[in-house]
């Protein structure tokens, strides 16, 4: 088995305008990656691959996909790069840690992941130049007119200075600094957002013009700033570059009211990144104000430990309870009306209607599963005790802390 996997991406300056030549900062979000996973089956015709992405329901053979889906087009383009056809048959299987549709990169990091895993099962790794013309193929066929940063960040799993059409520049960070995600929860959708401001631009081209140039002056502002460790400077050439965006029209309330509340807890600068609309704002967190904290193993006092490793230790365990009560939710909302006592009424029953009007997701596919299905009452039941645990251990640890 060939194991790969790629990174996510935040936009720290100049998206949208990067896609009419101006300039654009990225870096790589190391600890958020797709992973992709190629083993030889046993069994199969040769040059097949059975492709499983457990994440979006995902469980099919290469030639069942229609052709522009996004797998089977990364997995088509890498065959053609090696010039490789008639393969051991394949078992593909992706998973990813980025919230999808959110500006963090996920479907490039898909494609990356999955172009390293297979070049490198057949023995022909890819140099990053080469995986990111092919991820940017993806992002063509999806996003119509990017500009190619998504690709080249996460491909070169770099921090770039991104100029459409030029080479890549890596753009080394002098000093550290802290950066804080917010995911306002809603679907940020690149080609929609990508085609307003398109079509905004057509109706007023000089001003539109005139933002973007003002947007890349916030571009410069900032690359100055992390050169020279000017965290204030940067800070502000964050708040100036939202305000464009602002009026550049993709901004959101969502995303307003998460940059107001980072602002008010004392960010440096705060913005949207990615298309917007949705998706993820960063904002810069003041540094060497992090309170360092004993971490306690066997009632004892064992190592340092950082107040934000600690916050995070329990924002992942409520994260998954979250995603654990979406799934039980969705179960629970299979409508089973309509099945009868078993093999359905004697009389019609419109299930499309009543799921509607009871506000059910789904019409259950099965009279005799419907009626015999608990299962959304143990997933509930769970979903719930396991919650109980994990705000139990919270509370455990604030007990801990007020007593010392
Ligand atoms: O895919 P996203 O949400 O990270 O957006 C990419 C950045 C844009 O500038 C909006 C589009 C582009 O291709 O550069």
């Amino acid at each position: 088995m060939t194991i790969a996997s790629a990174c996510g991406k935040i936009i720290l300056l100049g998206e949208h305008a990067v896609v009419y030549g101006r300039p654009a900062l990225a870096a790589p979000l190391p600890d958020l990656r797709a992973t992709a996973a190629a083993s030889d089956l046993a069994e199969g015709e040769p040059g097949s691959v059975c492709i499983e992405a457990p994440d979006i329901e995902l469980a099919a053979w290469l030639h069942e996909l229609s052709p522009d889906q996004p797998l089977a087009v990364i997995v088509r383009l890498t065959r053609q790069a090696l010039a490789i056809e008639k393969h051991p048959p394949l078992a593909l299987r992706v998973q990813s840690s980025i919230p999808v549709a959110s500006g963090l990169g996920s479907g490039t990091a898909v494609s990356v992941a999955v172009l390293r895993a297979l070049s490198a099962h057949w023995g022909h790794p890819l140099a990053p130049e080469r995986q990111s013309a092919l991820a940017f193929e993806v992002e063509k066929l999806h996003h119509g007119t990017p500009s190619g940063i998504d690709n080249t960040v996460v491909a070169y799993e770099q921090p770039v200075y991104f100029v459409r059409g030029d080479a890549t520049q890596p753009f080394p960070i002098g000093a550290p600094f802290t950066l804080v995600l917010g995911d306002t929860g809603l679907r940020s959708n690149t080609s929609m957002a990508v085609g307003m401001v398109l079509q905004a631009w057509q109706a007023e081209k000089e001003r539109f013009e005139a933002l973007f140039d003002r947007v890349a002056g916030t571009v410069a502002l900032g690359r100055k700033a992390i050169e020279q460790g000017d965290w204030a400077t940067l800070g502000e050439a964050m708040d100036k570059n939202q305000q464009l965006l602002q009026e550049i029209g993709v901004s959101s309330d969502e995303l307003e009211t998460l940059i107001e509340t980072a602002k008010q807890a004392g960010a440096l600068g705060a913005k949207l990144s990615g298309a917007g609309m949705g998706g993820n704002m960063i904002a810069l967190a003041e540094t060497g104000m992090e309170p360092i904290l004993p971490g306690y193993t066997h009632l004892q006092q064992a190592q340092p430990v950082r107040a934000a490793h600690w916050v995070l230790s329990h924002f992942w365990p409520l994260h998954r309870d979250l995603v654990r009560l979406g799934r039980a939710a969705s179960s629970a909302g299979s409508l089973p009306l309509g099945s009868g006592a078993l093999a359905g009424c004697p009389f019609p029953v419109d299930r499309q209607w009543l799921m509607e009007a009871l506000g059910f997701s789904q019409v259950s596919e099965n009279s005799l599963d419907a009626v015999a299905d608990r299962d959304w009452a143990v997933e509930m039941a769970f979903s719930g005790a396991l919650l109980g645990v994990h705000l139990s251990r919270l509370g455990e640890d604030l007990v801990k802390c007020l007593a010392l």
